[in-house]
């Protein structure tokens, strides 16, 4: 089947889209998709913005309350890509989260940065990673007098966030800024409580507004609050994208920007009230969820909890006509929006009413019990020779790619870092054969 007809085939199930693009298939108007344009005199430039592109971006820094935020329509990928080129331009140490995605991974092996890991302490509930302390995050500057910038994914995949505000006051106090992949969190400037990392402290934060904001898949934003950032952020975005970003992309970014303008103020807390429901729902039937600090319009439901796995929860709720974004061995993840409706959330609710509620499953520990040792820098790891060996013969052989159990948690081993056998133990529980190695 081809892809177009795949597509088509999964648009007639008519699901309830709880999964990005943010827009759920009806937020954007449908004059939208006959805007694919290229630079033109009248519609500007994105490297080169002078005219309706810099207006756009200077709209979008007024509403997030910046002195500069940036289009992305390469994801938040090249946002984060360019926020650690103007933190760290010549190489250099990061402090980093280990709940990192791999876009931040691949980066830091193409700028030659040296990442110094901050474990999440498993905080937020079993099956999750949890959250960075700001007490580990010190105590890492401390060690690393030379840090470049601090790095952190806040939320996660599941809605965690972490003390966003203590972290950027640790930061402040060692003088090096603090970088947030919020990917996740765009919306979180427009709930009834602003929290969103911007707004708390962060140097820059990439947010990948297509996840959870009615934009076209790809579009994202850089904000930047610290302005020795301003002006070298262009030529950092320019380094890694793609001189041909999609007007439409684009175009949906600044549909959105004024479409929260308008409408955020009444549309988020009604979002919250809906899904607060829909988790007492769950909390009612015995289903556990994330603790602590969270988004409220993530509903991460805690399927062992229940005695299933997340992805047998995923296919009950296909059977009620709901399409989750993500489901792991324990949880399962929906992405609300104020896009999704009445009957939308009723599915949601009907689903969760049926799901067969059995003993609860013990949670296989998602933390790595190790953590290793790095022996040769990612960029070395990443771009050196490398050959693929079975994992039972890969101990003390240093890692080529990062192997993480669920792509959103911790990854085991990163590369550059020694394999020991108890990461190979680990990793063969939840399935891994083979290893990427650097070649001896
Ligand atoms: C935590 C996190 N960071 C970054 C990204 C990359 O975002 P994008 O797909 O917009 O490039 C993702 C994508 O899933 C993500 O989950």
């Amino acid at each position: 089947m081809s892809l177009y007809q795949a597509l088509l085939e999964y648009q007639k199930k008519e699901y309830a889209p709880f999964h990005t693009p943010g827009h759920a298939g009806r937020a954007l108007p449908s004059w939208i998709f006959s805007l694919d344009f290229t630079e033109l005199p009248d519609t500007d430039s994105l490297y080169e913005a002078s005219g309706p592109i810099l207006q756009a971006e200077q709209a979008a820094a007024r509403l997030f309350g910046v002195p500069r935020t940036l289009i992305s329509a390469g994801g938040c990928t090249l946002c984060i890509q360019a926020m650690l080129r103007l933190a760290a331009p010549n190489g250099g140490k990061i402090v980093s989260g280990r709940v990192i995605h791999r876009s931040a991974v691949n980066t830091m092996a193409l700028l030659g940065l040296e990442p110094v890991w901050v474990y999440p302490r498993g905080d937020a509930g079993p099956g999750l990673p949890g959250r960075i302390y700001p007490e580990d995050v010190e105590a890492a500057l401390i060690q690393t007098q030379d840090a470049r910038a601090v790095y952190l994914t806040s939320p996660d995949y599941y809605g965690v966030i972490a003390d966003i505000p203590s972290i950027a006051r640790v930061c402040k106090k060692y003088n090096v800024p603090l970088l947030v992949d919020n990917a996740h969190g765009a919306h979180l400037k427009f709930l009834s409580k602003d929290i969103h990392p911007i707004s708390l402290g962060a140097s820059m934060t990439a947010c990948s507004a297509h996840k959870t904001l009615p934009v076209l898949t790809g579009g994202a934003w850089l904000n930047i609050a610290d302005e020795r950032f301003v002006q070298g952020a262009k030529e950092a975005m320019a380094l890694f994208g793609s001189t041909s970003p999609s007007y439409l992309v684009m175009a949906s970014l600044d549909w959105a920007r004024e479409w929260l303008e308008s409408h955020a103020a009444d549309a988020y807390p009604q979002l919250e009230q809906r899904v607060a429901r829909i988790r007492e729902m769950a909390q009612r039937r015995g289903i556990l969820m994330p603790h602590g600090m969270c988004d409220p319009t993530r509903i991460s439901l805690d399927m062992a909890s229940i005695g299933l796995s997340g992805e047998q929860g995923a296919a009950l709720l296909r059977q009620h006509g709901v399409e989750p974004e993500y489901a792991d061995q324990a949880y399962l993840v929906l992405i609300a929006t104020p896009f999704h409706t009445k009957e939308d959330f009723a599915r949601v609710e009907e689903a969760i009413r049926a799901l067969p509620c059995g003993k609860p499953i013990e949670h296989e520990g998602l933390l790595p019990p190790c953590r290793p040792q790095t022996v040769v820098p990612p960029r070395q790891a990443v771009l050196g020779p490398s050959e693929e060996i079975p994992l039972a013969k890969a101990a003390g052989r240093i890692a080529a790619q990062a192997a993480c159990p669920c792509p959103p948690g911790v990854p085991v081993i990163m590369p550059g870092e020694k394999i020991t056998s108890e990461a190979i133990k680990f990793l063969i529980r939840y399935g891994f054969f083979s290893a990427k190695v650097l070649k001896c």
